[in-house]
């Protein structure tokens, strides 16, 4: 396959960045859309030129490092599915393919198709944790989980913390994933100790960084693992409640 790129170049953060076109020739159907960003950044090595700078780690849609927009899509054209895990076969052969970082103000770029995503940890930060007693493992199935509550948590833990649904936001808005994080903690016993701290927490430092959901959806379709728009319900449920009962807690502990 012969295929023309056109890449976001920015030389760091701040600085005026444009689209460069590239020819790339001879690509194989077979090759992952980073292992054609890997053949032309060989190529423009051996020219003696500045390859192109993106993230990736795992290259199994498993860490989340991954993630460009690609025609105007987070992830590209297969839903469902990491930049990692997008193969050539999906373009036609002649194809021109516009690259682009996550846009997003939460999002600074830091260089080329690299951005600087550590509002997600601040976020982490603020609530993505439980509480444990350490010591030895405990037994398993000690602590009863009904199989639909450990289903649901389970498909909200998938969020593997790209930021695919803040690029697709129109608002730019982090509620998907906050949502997966406040809800896969809080849907279990494990989570309760810290649920209402961890709920008011995560949402706050989220607005601080990212604009506000108008439930457009977009999040859900560019998410790679399909996570529902319904656990940003559950969070802001769960909001609402934890501004009463952390009131409460503060008022019972003088
Ligand atoms: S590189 Fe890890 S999810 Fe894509």
């Amino acid at each position: 396959m012969n295929i023309t790129l056109q890449v976001w170049r920015q030389d760091g953060p701040g600085v005026t960045g444009g689209f460069k076109t590239y020819q790339v020739t001879d690509v194989s159907p077979e090759m992952s859309f980073l292992e054609m960003l890997d053949l032309l950044n060989e190529r423009l090595t051996n020219q003696g030129e500045e390859p192109v700078a993106f993230d990736h780690d795992c290259r199994e849609g498993i860490c989340g490092t991954c993630g460009v927009m690609i025609n105007g899509q987070a992830h590209g054209p297969q839903l469902g599915t990491a930049t990692c895990q997008l193969h050539m076969r999906k373009f036609q052969d002649g194809a021109t393919i516009v690259v682009e970082p996550w846009r997003a103000t939460g999002f600074p770029i830091l260089r080329d198709l690299v951005v600087d995503r550590s509002a997600f940890d601040r976020i982490m930060e603020a609530g993505g944790y439980i509480t444990v007693d350490t010591g030895s493992a405990p037994d398993a199935n000690l602590i009863p989980v009904p199989k639909p509550v450990a289903d649901t948590a389970f498909d909200a833990a998938a969020c593997i913390g790209c930021g695919a649904c803040v690029a697709a936001c129109p608002n730019g808005a982090a509620n998907l994933f906050t949502a997966a994080k406040v809800s896969h903690l809080n849907l279990l016993p494990q989570g309760q100790a810290e649920r209402w701290t961890r709920t008011e927490r995560m949402v706050e430092i989220m607005e601080e960084f990212f604009g506000s959901c108008t439930n457009h959806g977009e999040c859900e379709k560019a998410c790679p693992k399909s996570i529902s728009i319904d656990f940003i319900a559950m969070m802001n449920a769960d909001y609402v409640k934890a501004k009463f009962k952390n009131r409460r807690l503060l008022a019972q502990r003088g």
